[in-house]
């Protein structure tokens, strides 16, 4: 069973998606009942008429026994500038989260969602005291797919013709595009643009929530897609790599953080954090943005 804790529109997105592709029984767990209620009787109507799973509503925790996976999508509130902004009321509601789950279902994989997402995915896997390898944050996939959209615009070529695009570090404002990597048809992304036009694009990929707050109220269906996709290389164990933010123990020299960083993850988790070459730009700019998740790590 994949258990979704919070029924907002990410959580019911990430629902919908498990549930049209009929990857498990699905439960949403939401602060509200009514609210996971409704949207499970909604999104009962995409199950396939060939599917062996179904999808139920709750408040109570003890329903989530036995799941094999938890994405948690909780939210107390609305961030407006920066996603640190709810950070204490969110720390406390995750750390209430890991408790529940440790409570009642052990041995799950869990995916973490909520903002700001490297600092609950750290405080979770402390609190929690799970394998750091079975507790990640799903966002750096995110940045990393509006990185490569942005350049495919960019250029006016498919996203299919970017290679190797890649997002590290925070979720935030500090986060990492690694444009050494990158190609555009096969050519160095860095040979086809100059420094100003590299600083225009780290921009909009750091802006890119703020962009798209301007015309809806808030992003669902691109967090949901990328999350879908590492719940089902889990549940059918086909390796995928991505990059997610894991509790880091010497791995780009960091230690005692959480960050997003290019992992292998299968059926049982993350399988191997894989390292990538950076230049040396990057390596200091990915430095900032862990020392940033840590300064507020240690303010709390
Ligand atoms: N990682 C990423 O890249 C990414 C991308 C987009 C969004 N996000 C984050 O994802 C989170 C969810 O966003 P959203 O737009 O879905 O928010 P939302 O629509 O406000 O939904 C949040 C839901 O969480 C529920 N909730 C609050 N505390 C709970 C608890 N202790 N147990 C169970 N449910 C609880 C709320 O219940 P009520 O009905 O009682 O209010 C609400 O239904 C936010 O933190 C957002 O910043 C992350």
């Amino acid at each position: 069973m994949i258990s979704i804790i919070g029924s907002g529109r990410v959580g019911t997105s990430i629902a919908f998606l498990c549930v049209s592709h009929a990857l498990d029984d699905v439960l949403l767990v939401n602060r509200t009942e009514d609210k996971a209620i409704g949207e499970s009787l909604d999104v009962s109507n995409a199950i396939p008429n060939t599917s062996h799973f179904s999808i139920h509503g709750t408040s109570d925790y003890s329903k989530i026994t036995g799941s094999a996976i938890v994405v948690i999508t909780a939210s107390m509130g609305v961030y407006l500038k920066d996603r640190t902004e709810n950070m204490k009321p969110q720390i406390d509601m995750i750390k209430e989260i890991a408790q529940k789950v440790r409570q009642y279902c052990p041995d799950a994989i869990v995916l973490v969602v909520s903002n700001p997402l490297d600092i609950l995915t750290y405080f979770f896997q402390k609190e929690i005291n799970f394998s750091r390898f079975k507790v990640f944050g799903i966002a750096s996939s995110l940045d990393t797919n509006r990185f490569r959209y942005l350049v495919s615009e960019k250029f006016s070529v498919p996203q299919s013709s970017i290679g190797d695009a890649l997002v590290l570090g925070e979720h935030g404002d500090s986060m990492v595009p690694i444009f050494s990597r990158t190609k555009v048809d096969g050519k160095p992304l860095l040979s086809l643009i100059d420094e100003k036009e590299k600083s225009a694009i780290t921009t909009s990929v750091r802006n890119y929530w703020k962009n798209l707050r301007h015309y809806k109220s808030r992003s669902q269906f691109g967090i949901a897609k990328n999350t879908f996709d590492v719940i089902n290389s889990i549940v059918n164990d086909q390796e995928v790599s991505v990059p997610v933010s894991v509790v880091l123990e010497g791995e780009y020299g960091e230690v005692d953080v959480a960050m997003g960083v290019p992992v292998l993850i299968n059926h049982s988790g993350i399988s191997k954090i894989l390292t990538v070459n950076l230049d040396n730009s990057e390596i200091v700019l990915l430095k900032k943005s862990s020392q940033r998740i840590r300064d507020q790590i240690n303010s709390v």
